[in-house]
């Protein structure tokens, strides 16, 4: 895998259906900041249909599929419910993710070693529909190596134990957190799987990760959203495309 190849940036816009839904309404729409996202440059538009809907919901997974001209990541739960409307709307992608109903977010990575003939069930017919299957788990050799005899293309590392140690400050930590999603890319990346990564990236974490090689796309929300209200989506977006390609090239 060399430096130059690309690095797609993935929106990932659940937290505008949080804003929406605050007040029950419509406004915002998840889709408007889809379309302004594109324009901004995002590679792709992340929407996780949760079990609770307690963001993105049916009709935007719809509306999505229709005004899009990038290609749409749906995260999911491996449940049945959500692989029936995976095969209805065939997504150029599907991420399945754990799930619990008491978590904020996704806390952790998919137990795929654990899960293995369940889940080699599971994401068969997604791809036989067309979808590209990525798993979203911990930089961890165990889950990374089961991730790839169920047959997924692609896995996602969960960045969020990284940026964690980061905002609390704890440098050693986040610097050996670091070392273990650059090796644990490329190990994924020598048994063939695409490498994405994601979960609580910002400003002040993103460059590293972009900087190693095996990474192809980073899937950011959060911080994106957040920091629209401040600047805007566009120039958000904008300013996390310059970083990440600034720390590729370097
Ligand atoms: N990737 C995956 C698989 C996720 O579940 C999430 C959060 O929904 C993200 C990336 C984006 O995380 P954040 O919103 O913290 O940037």
């Amino acid at each position: 895998m060399k430096k130059q190849d690309k690095l797609r940036l993935g929106v990932n816009i659940d937290h505008v259906a949080t804003v929406r839904n605050a007040r029950g309404g419509d406004y915002p729409d998840p889709l408007r900041a889809a379309k302004i996202a594109e324009q901004a440059g995002a590679d792709g538009i992340t929407a996780h249909l949760r079990e609770d809907r307690r963001h993105i919901s049916d009709a935007d997974i719809e509306g999505l599929m229709d005004v899009l001209t990038v290609p749409l990541n749906f995260e999911m739960a491996a449940t049945e419910e959500m692989q029936k409307i995976a095969l209805r709307h065939r997504p150029h992608a599907v991420c399945i993710v754990p799930e619990k109903r008491e978590e904020r977010t996704t806390e952790g990575g998919l137990e795929v070693a654990q899960d293995e003939n369940r889940l080699a069930h599971f994401i068969a017919p997604l791809r036989e529909a067309g979808s590209r299957v990525s798993i979203f788990i911990a930089a961890d050799e165990r889950q990374i190596e089961a991730a790839n005899r169920i047959g997924a293309e692609v896995i996602e590392l969960h960045t969020g134990a990284y940026c964690d140690a980061f905002a609390e400050g704890h440098w050693d930590r986040a610097q050996a957190e670091l070392r273990k999603l650059e090796q644990m890319a490329q190990f994924a990346d020598s048994l063939g799987l695409e490498v994405h990564a994601g979960h609580g990236l910002t400003y002040d974490t993103v460059s590293p990760v972009a900087a190693f090689p095996e990474v192809r796309e980073l899937n950011i929300g959060h911080f994106l959203i957040g920091e629209a209200i401040f600047l805007g989506l566009e120039p958000a977006i904008r300013e996390m495309r310059r970083l990440m390609f600034e720390a590729r090239e370097e």
